[in-house]
């Protein structure tokens, strides 16, 4: 079976009910694996019945999470913690009791508790007694979560654990992994080409020494993968970071502001849309020294710097250029301070993170942010960086379409 690339290194938390389809729930997680996905495994105390939490420990390479109030997993990861992390929760199979609490919207189990608190997509994988399936309590809850954006496959019609021939059977386990990878395919900006600068910059002094900041690439690069997934022609100007290339991303790497600039500028006319999400280094070296700067009997010593480009600044000035998206780090006034650079940087929509909070933010897998654009705002509550990149994506998509039609009337 080909690898599917659209799972690779996808957090993926997949829910196990009490169903006799639960045995498949095994090899479901070995190909979700084998694609490249990383698989955390919740079961609810009745999936433990038809298959061991062993074995998918053993499976999965991680503990599998079965109590909503055990100490030793909450102080590990918990039910938020989980919540946070997937990028995606997948439920196979999904009993009709589960889906039942689910509609009720409890949470006195793990799994329901994790799916309450998720703001990742979920989906289910129904699968119970054909008779079970088609009892009016089970199809309206089925409605019901359908209309409040959960998926359902299935389940296929076919001959069942119980004798019973009708609907009821779990999707099969290649039909089930298509449907997950299909889950990141959003198409929200298809045929768009994109282009995003991340990470920071690195400005030398000399040959062994440079000014730089912590920046870790992680929003940016989420943002590309996001961008991909999405339908767009994306590249990535990265500056020196140490993470893996998004799949159907073209990478560019680069080290200085100049570097980035030059690398963008080139390349800004056939785009549609820019993100600028790298940490450029404001000031670089007046001069570089070409040799080893030595150390003197001072105490002090001066270093004359010089403003490097902004490049969403230039970008956002170019006329019926592309739609630009910027950053602000903030510590103070955060709403105030975006504003006032998104219209002094004339940029479309700008992305504020409140850089003061230290739960989130440079180095974090997590990030919290507000949106604002001229018309309006957005918050989004802290969430994993790939999360939170679909839902940017979301808002983009929205922002870029409405411009188009303002240009277009
Ligand atoms: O002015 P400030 O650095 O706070 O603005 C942040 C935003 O501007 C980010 O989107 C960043 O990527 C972009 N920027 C840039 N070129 C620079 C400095 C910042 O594109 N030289």
């Amino acid at each position: 079976m080909a690898m599917n690339n659209a799972l690779a290194n996808r957090q993926i938390l997949l829910g196990i009910t009490g169903g006799i389809a639960a045995y498949k729930a095994a090899e479901l997680l070995r190909r979700l694996q084998n694609c490249g996905a990383d698989v955390r495994v919740v079961m609810t105390p009745a999936a433990t019945e038809f298959i061991t939490p062993l074995t998918l420990q053993a499976l999965s390479g991680h503990p599998v999470h079965t109590a909503l109030l055990d100490p030793e997993a909450e102080s590990g990861m918990g039910h938020i913690e989980l919540a946070r992390w997937a990028d995606l929760v997948v439920v196979a199979p999904a009993s009709a009791d589960f889906m039942a609490r689910l509609v009720q919207g409890l949470g006195n189990d793990l799994l329901s508790a994790v799916c309450l608190a998720t703001s990742a997509r979920i989906c289910l994988a129904p699968a119970m007694n054909q008779a079970m399936w088609s009892n009016p309590a089970t199809r309206t809850n089925a409605e019901i979560l359908q209309q409040r954006g959960i998926t359902l496959w299935g389940p296929a019609d076919g001959l069942q654990a119980c004798g019973d021939i009708g609907p009821g059977r779990m999707l099969e386990v290649d039909d089930l992994v298509a449907e997950i990878a299909g889950q990141f395919d959003t198409g929200l900006l298809a045929g768009k080409r994109v282009l995003i600068t991340a990470g920071p910059t690195r400005e030398a002094i000399d040959p062994v020494r440079y000014i730089s900041n912590h920046s870790s690439g992680k929003m940016g690069f989420a943002l590309a993968r996001a961008c991909a997934d999405a339908g767009a022609i994306t590249t990535l100007i990265a500056g020196p970071v140490a993470l893996p290339s998004p799949p159907r991303v073209k990478r560019i790497d680069v080290v200085s502001a100049q570097d980035m600039f030059d690398e963008v500028m080139a390349r800004v006319n056939a785009v549609d849309i820019v993100i600028a999400a790298a940490a450029v280094a404001d000031y670089r070296a007046e001069q570089v020294a070409p040799g080893k700067i030595k150390k003197t009997g001072a105490d002090t010593m001066n270093l004359a710097l010089v403003k490097t480009p902004d490049i969403i600044a230039s970008i956002a000035s170019i006329e019926a250029g592309p739609f630009t998206v910027g950053f602000a780090a903030e510590t103070e006034s955060v709403e105030q301070f975006a504003r006032d650079k998104m219209l002094r940087k004339k940029l479309d929509m700008i992305i504020a993170n409140d850089v003061s909070r230290t739960d989130i933010g440079f180095g974090s897998e997590d990030n919290a942010v507000m949106v604002f654009w001229p018309a309006g705002a957005a918050e989004y509550q802290k969430m994993s960086k790939a999360q939170l990149s679909e839902k940017l994506v979301e808002k983009l998509s929205e922002l870029v379409s409405e411009k188009l039609k303002q240009v277009t009337v």
